[in-house]
Parts: C-alpha cells; structure tokens; sequence
C-alpha cells in the first residue's frame, strides 16, 4: 500500500478566510446570544452587512479563486456540473463549485437583506412594525437553515472529494489526498 503525493492549491486568500469567519462569529452571535435588537446587535448586524460588502468588492478585484468570474453560477456552469456529478464522474473545482457558489450567494443575499430589514427597523418609517420584525425575523432563519445545511455539504463534500474544505477556509490550501492504491 502507498499514498501518492497530495495535490496543493493556494486558494482562499487571507481576505477570504477573515471574511469568512468574522462573518460566521457576527451571525452567530447575533441569532443566538444577542438577539435584542438594541445597540450591540446593531453592531454586529451592520459589521456583518459591512463585510458582506468588502466581499463583493474582492469579488471583482481580489485574487483567481475570489472572482466571480472564477465560480458564478451560470446556467452552463450548474448544468455540466450536475450533468457530472450525476454521471458519477468528479467535478473538481479548485474554487467554489457551481452549487456552492448558489449556496454562497443566497447566504451572502440574506445577510444584505437583514442588514437592510434591521435598519429599517430603525427608521421611523418602520419603527415597531410587525411585519418588518417578521420578515428580519424569517430572513434570519432561513439564514440559519441554510448556513446548517452549508456547513454540513461542506463536511460531506470533504470526504466525496478527499479535501478538507473547512481547514481549507483556515489554511487557504486545499490539499486534496490521492486514493489509497495496492502495490
Ligand atoms: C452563519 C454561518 C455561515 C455563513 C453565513 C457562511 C457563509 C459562507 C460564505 C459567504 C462562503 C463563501 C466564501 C467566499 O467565497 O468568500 C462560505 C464558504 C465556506 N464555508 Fe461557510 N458560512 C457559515 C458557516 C460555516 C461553517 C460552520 C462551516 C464549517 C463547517 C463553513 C465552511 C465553509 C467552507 C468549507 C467554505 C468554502 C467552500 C468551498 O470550498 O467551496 N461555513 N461560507
Ligand atoms: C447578521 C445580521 C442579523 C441577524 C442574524 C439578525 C437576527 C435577529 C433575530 C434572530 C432577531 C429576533 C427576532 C425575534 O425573535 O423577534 C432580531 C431582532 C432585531 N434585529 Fe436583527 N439581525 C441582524 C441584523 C440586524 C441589523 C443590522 C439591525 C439594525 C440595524 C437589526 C435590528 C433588529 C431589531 C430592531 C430587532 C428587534 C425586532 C423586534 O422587536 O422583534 N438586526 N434580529
């Protein structure tokens, strides 16, 4: 038995991880510990919404894998992907994958609109109205599901593809181990 030796790519930039989980720490602590609505969760919601800004900028002058251009989901993109996969064929992108990116967008879109619910919320205008309270409350779960539900591809697309797509988002390398072969 050997172990041939891993294949390595530099992929998410310093930007990408700090963004990443910064912008993990303010959702989570804004859904579950700081739920409020008062100044400190303010705060948070306008970081989050902040970064989520930074990010789309870096989308368009940050480094290859950061791009949109590098992993938009075009319809031709999310079809020869699906059409892949369900050939049982490996569909390695050393990016985002075309479904990822779906998720990414959806995630980073929820957030933008509860930035933009909660200042709302603030304004006269909105002020103690029930159905804004509503629609940032139903924003911020379904971001919840979803985030679940993406970290959790995360953790099984790791073992489909042999890459550890968390300590990825930490390191900024995917090192994507070869199949165990007999001699
Ligand atoms: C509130 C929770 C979360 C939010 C809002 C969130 C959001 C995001 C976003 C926006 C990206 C795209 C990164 C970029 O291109 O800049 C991303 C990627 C990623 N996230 Fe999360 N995330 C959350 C929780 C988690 C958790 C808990 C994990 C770990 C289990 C995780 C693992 C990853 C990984 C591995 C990627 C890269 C996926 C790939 O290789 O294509 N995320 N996340
Ligand atoms: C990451 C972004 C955010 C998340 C995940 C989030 C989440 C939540 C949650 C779970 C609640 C409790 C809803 C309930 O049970 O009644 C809440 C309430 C509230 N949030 Fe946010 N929020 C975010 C951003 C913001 C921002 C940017 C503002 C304002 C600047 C804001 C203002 C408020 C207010 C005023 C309430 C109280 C509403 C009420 O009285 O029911 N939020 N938010």
């Amino acid at each position: 038995m050997f172990m041939n030796p891993p294949q390595t790519v530099r992929v998410w930039d310093p930007f990408v991880r700090v963004f990443h989980w910064s912008l993990v720490s303010c959702v989570m602590l804004n859904y579950f510990v700081v739920e409020d609505g008062e100044t400190l969760h303010q705060w948070l919601g306008y970081i989050a919404t902040a970064l989520v800004a930074a990010r789309i900028v870096w989308g368009f002058i940050g480094t290859r894998y950061a791009r949109f251009a590098d992993f938009f989901p075009t319809p031709q993109r999310l079809l020869r992907h699906l059409r892949q996969v369900a050939s049982g064929q490996p569909d390695f992108h050393p990016g985002h994958n075309p479904v990822g990116a779906l998720m990414m967008l959806a995630l980073i879109t929820l957030v933008l609109g509860l930035g933009l619910t909660g200042f709302l919320q603030t304004t006269d205008a909105f002020w103690g109205v029930e159905w804004m309270q509503e629609l940032h409350e139903v924003l911020a779960s379904t971001l919840i599901a979803l985030a679940g539900l993406h970290a959790l591809a995360a953790i099984v697309m790791s073992r489909v593809e042999r890459i550890n797509l968390v300590a990825a988002m930490v390191t900024g390398v995917k090192i994507r181990k070869r199949a165990q072969q007999s001699t």
